[in-house]
């Protein structure tokens, strides 16, 4: 653990983001709880160190359902990341967010079930101590600087985002009927992935600031009349908008005001997870 080197950012490339900076070291890290998707990818960027791990592995080998989210969190913050940059891809449940408008979800709606999805588990640990019971506060999910920062940053850019909205996480690994996406929109869904959850609350329990950057490649069944989505269509939609999404992340980190500016809640009880 010493000899890992420091990060200050992490960034968890979704579908279709599997490197991020040019110049960077390899750096596998082991968990607790088992192989994170890839090794960290670390480099320099605008006098910060960053820390990208591609979400499903650097091949695209991992599927939503599968991917081992503690460790890819616990990975992160073991290099000393505080704060996380999280795009995904996302299907839209309203016609007016077509492929390739990028939403920045302030809420979170948590369908998936059977993942592994807190370090608070009460279940022994190798050393066979157990973890602190302990319940991460999650009424605002995602970080507010963070957001703030990536909505200002694409604004800048001529990426205007939407600038709030609902993301529906769902188990995957198949799409939503068109039934399961109308009731998504009635409960207020915006957009709908699968990797969101349990990512998110799992920063949280680390006290990691976690900032969603949701990218819409297609509409979800309920918003459109077609045939439904394909996970081609999803990648080739992620494909065409990757040159501005990776201007946008580089600008974000740039533009992010240091740690103290954040008003994240504190981990629960990081320190004895
Ligand atoms: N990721 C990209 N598009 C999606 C959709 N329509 N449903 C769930 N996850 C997605």
């Amino acid at each position: 653990m010493t000899d890992l080197p420091r990060a200050d950012i992490g960034v968890i490339g979704g579908s279709g983001l599997y490197s991020f900076l040019d110049d960077v070291t390899e750096v596998p890290v082991t968990t607790p709880y088992g192989p994170p998707s890839d090794a960290l990818l670390v480099g320099e960027y605008a006098g910060r160190t960053i820390a990208f791990l591609p979400r499903h592995g650097r091949s695209h080998s991992v599927p939503p359902h599968r991917i081992n989210y503690r460790a890819n969190l616990w990975a992160l913050r073991s290099v000393g990341v505080r704060r996380v940059l999280a795009p995904c891809a996302v299907g839209s449940l309203d016609a007016e967010l077509g492929p390739g408008t990028l939403v920045v979800p302030d809420q979170v709606i948590d369908r998936t079930y059977g993942r592994e999805n807190t370090y608070f588990d009460g279940l022994p640990r190798e050393d066979g101590t157990f973890p602190p019971v302990a319940h991460a506060p999650m009424a605002d999910p995602y970080c507010s600087t963070g957001r703030e920062t990536v909505i200002a940053t694409a604004r800048e850019q001529g990426w205007p985002p939407h600038p709030e909205g609902t993301l529906v996480v769902i188990q995957g690994p198949r799409f939503s009927t068109r039934a399961e996406s109308l009731w998504h929109r009635a409960a207020g869904g915006t957009v709908v992935g699968m990797t969101g959850q349990p990512e998110a609350a799992l920063a949280r329990e680390l006290g990691l600031c976690y900032t969603s950057i949701a990218l819409v490649t297609d509409l979800d069944a309920g918003a459109e009349t077609g045939e439904g989505v394909t996970h081609e269509e999803v990648l080739a939609v992620f494909r065409q908008n990757i040159d501005r999404l990776r201007p946008l992340l580089t600008a974000t980190i740039k533009n992010l005001p240091g740690e103290d500016a954040c008003a994240c809640p504190d981990a629960p009880d990081a320190e004895h997870v």
